[in-house]
This record gives structure tokens, C-alpha cells and sequence, in this order.
């Protein structure tokens, strides 16, 4: 698809199904500008997408509103622009994502060592550090803390479904095709206890690091300032206990990560908007890997991602559902949640 093709294609699905006119609107302007597409394509082809133009305009000062101020600010400011786009990659990290996490998490029999490939800064490692707020269909809200009290990030989520039941740590064998599900409500009863964290990625980012910290918060979206409040609050609680995040590739370090984790615990392996990165090959290597993590050491495996993104996940999914991202365990099935973390239907 050639430049302009897929900004179009942006405007028209993400940004407006996403919730940002202002990126919708940004978008049709590159898609209707044949200059501006060809300065993106004298960028390699993973660095010509807009969500890496668009934070990198707004990292480096572009100005708010429509795309006619900033396509007159882009025409001195792109060497500063291009400059961001080469150094820098899309590594959004969304702590709210711990909401439609922790009900799955929860299940698990711990006390568990969580370990986070596709990391980014590790917001996404301390489910048990936030508080959340859980809405029912039928309005019920329900209130989960940290066992010390209230967290300064609360997490408000949508939630439907029953609970996830309990099962043993190790599951060997074959992954039953449909996991057994509980009848008392959809809220889990408390947090699940996290003993030992650790994160891994291609470039980890670290909040303590203010540049760090503002490209994470040039990665959201221009309307969703709720998102960016979260992801302050989510970074203070991180930086105060930061986590151990390691430099490297899913496909290699993964294994290693398993296996510093305290034997006493459950390990759990979180990937969350990170495997659409990888080739079919790649996706089927990793795949394979969780897979004897889990035989061998009952390494509990944890997928939140877009619904093409695992073919084999969503084949298992009832018919008639609508997913957006989809939660898996060990390969099944167990929730649809909306990308953000703003809801959750546990199935
Ligand atoms: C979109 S971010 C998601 C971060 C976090 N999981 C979350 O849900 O908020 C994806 C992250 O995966 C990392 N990543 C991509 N491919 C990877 C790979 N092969 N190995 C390790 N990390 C990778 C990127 O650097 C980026 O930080």
C-alpha cells in the first residue's frame, strides 16, 4: 500500500473508530498531499506510519487543532520531525490494560511472578499497584484496592461476564478447548499478589527519564487527556519501585526471564499489543515457546491483542462475538476487551 493509501486507510478506521477527530483529520491531510507523502517516503517503510509522524510532530512542538496550521508548521520543522521518527518507535504503553487483566490474573493460582514481553516502561507490570473501578451492565460498581490501600492511579473499566475460575498453576497436557467459568460475578474478589516482575523489550523505556517520559505521553492520542493523566499517575507509582526491564528480543530472551523468576511462583507471561510486530514465522516460533514454557514449567501464558493478530485464538472464539482486542489464556479464548482497557467481557 503506497503512502497515501495508508494514511487514508488510518483516517478512516483507527483514528475515527479510536476517538481522535484531530488525527483523523491529520491523516486525510497527509493522504491529499503528495509532498508531504514524499518526504515520508524517504523513511524506511516501519518508520512511514502515522502514529510515528503524528507523536513525533507533537513531541517536537507541532500545534494543536487542524491539519492546515500544522502542515504550514511541518514545512520548517520536519529535519526535527524526521530526526524523532528515525531515533524514536510506537511503544504506547497503556497501564489501563491492567483492568481488563486482572480479572483473568486474579484466577491464576499464585502468588505469581509476572513477566511482561513487548514491556515498553513496565506500566503494564504492577496490576496489583492500581486501583480499579468496576462497572456491571446493571450499574454495580465495585471498587478493588491494593492490599495497602488505595492506589493515585484508579483504573475505571466496564466489566460483563462471570469471574474466571481458579485453576491449578500447572496445567500440563492439553489446553482444555474452553476454560471452566465461575458464577459469582464478573469482579474478582481481590488482586492477585505479584511477588517478582520483569519486563522485556526491543528498547525499554524508563519514566524516571523525563525524554522517556514525554514520548510516552506524545504517544496518546490528543483527545484522550485522560489517558495521559492515568499514565502519569501509573509512571509515579512505577518510578517509585521501578522494575527490572531487560533490552532484547521476545524470541530469545523470553525463556531466560522464565527462568529467573522464583521457582515458588506461578509465572506468568503478559504480551499485550506487541505481537503484531512479529512475522507468521516469528508468531509461530513464539508460540511454540510459551507452549514449553507451559509443559515444563507451567508458565501460564497471557494474550491481550487485536483479534487478527492470533488466527488461532480467534478460531476458538463463540460465534457472534465482536472482538476488538482479544484475552487469552494459553491460547484460549477468555475475554474480548477493548484496546485501551476500557472494558472487558470476561466470555
Ligand atoms: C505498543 S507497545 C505495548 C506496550 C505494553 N505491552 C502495553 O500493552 O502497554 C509494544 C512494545 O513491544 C516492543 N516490541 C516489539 N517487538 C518486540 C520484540 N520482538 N521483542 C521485544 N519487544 C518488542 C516495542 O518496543 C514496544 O515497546
Amino acid at each position: 500500500m503506497d503512502t497515501a493509501a495508508v494514511y487514508a486507510q488510518f483516517a478512516g478506521s483507527q483514528a475515527r473508530n479510536g476517538g481522535s477527530p484531530t488525527y483523523e483529520d491529520w491523516a486525510l491531510g497527509v493522504a491529499g498531499d503528495p509532498e508531504v507523502c514524499a518526504l515520508l517516503d524517504t523513511l524506511p517503510e516501519p518508520k512511514r506510519q502515522p502514529n510515528l509522524l503524528f507523536a513525533a510532530a507533537r513531541l517536537v512542538g507541532a500545534p494543536a487543532g487542524g491539519w492546515a496550521g500544522v502542515r504550514s508548521w511541518l514545512a520548517a520543522a520536519w529535519p526535527d520531525v524526521e530526526r524523532e521518527m528515525r531515533t524514536r518507535a510506537t511503544q504506547t504503553n497503556e497501564p489501563r490494560r491492567c483492568a481488563t487483566l486482572v480479572p483473568t490474573l486474579a484466577a491464576v493460582d499464585g502468588p505469581v511472578a509476572l513477566v511482561e514481553v513487548g514491556a515498553s516502561a513496565g506500566l503494564c507490570l504492577y496490576p496489583d499497584r492500581y486501583s480499579y473501578l468496576y462497572t456491571t451492565p446493571d450499574g454495580v460498581r465495585t471498587r478493588l484496592d491494593p492490599d495497602d490501600g488505595p492506589s493515585e492511579v484508579l483504573l475505571p473499566c466496564d466489566i460483563a461476564g462471570p469471574v474466571p475460575a481458579r485453576l491449578p498453576s500447572a496445567v500440563t497436557g492439553p489446553v482444555p478447548a474452553r476454560l471452566p467459568s465461575a458464577v459469582t460475578g464478573p469482579v474478582p474478589a481481590r488482586l492477585p499478589e505479584v511477588v517478582w516482575r520483569a519486563g522485556l523489550d526491543l528498547n525499554p523505556l524508563d519514566v524516571r527519564n523525563p525524554d522517556d517520559l514525554a514520548w510516552l505521553e506524545a504517544l496518546v492520542w490528543p483527545e484522550h487527556g485522560d489517558r495521559v493523566e492515568t499514565l502519569r499517575a501509573a509512571a509515579r507509582v512505577v518510578a517509585a519501585d521501578p522494575p527490572r526491564l531487560v533490552r532484547g528480543d521476545l524470541l530469545t530472551g523470553v525463556a531466560d526471564l522464565v527462568a529467573a523468576a522464583p521457582a515458588e511462583a506461578t509465572v506468568v507471561v503478559q504480551s499485550s499489543a506487541v505481537l503484531y510486530y512479529l512475522t507468521a514465522a516469528e508468531l509461530a516460533e513464539f508460540t511454540g515457546t510459551m507452549e514449553h514454557l507451559r509443559r515444563t514449567r507451567g508458565v501460564v501464558w497471557l494474550s491481550n491483542e487485536g483479534w487478527t493478530v492470533l488466527p488461532d485464538v480467534a478460531a476458538r472464539l463463540p460465534a457472534g462475538a465482536d472482538p476488538q482486542f482479544i484475552l487469552a489464556r494459553d491460547g484460549v479464548p477468555v475475554a474480548l476487551t477493548d484496546p485501551h482497557g476500557r472494558s472487558v467481557r470476561l466470555l
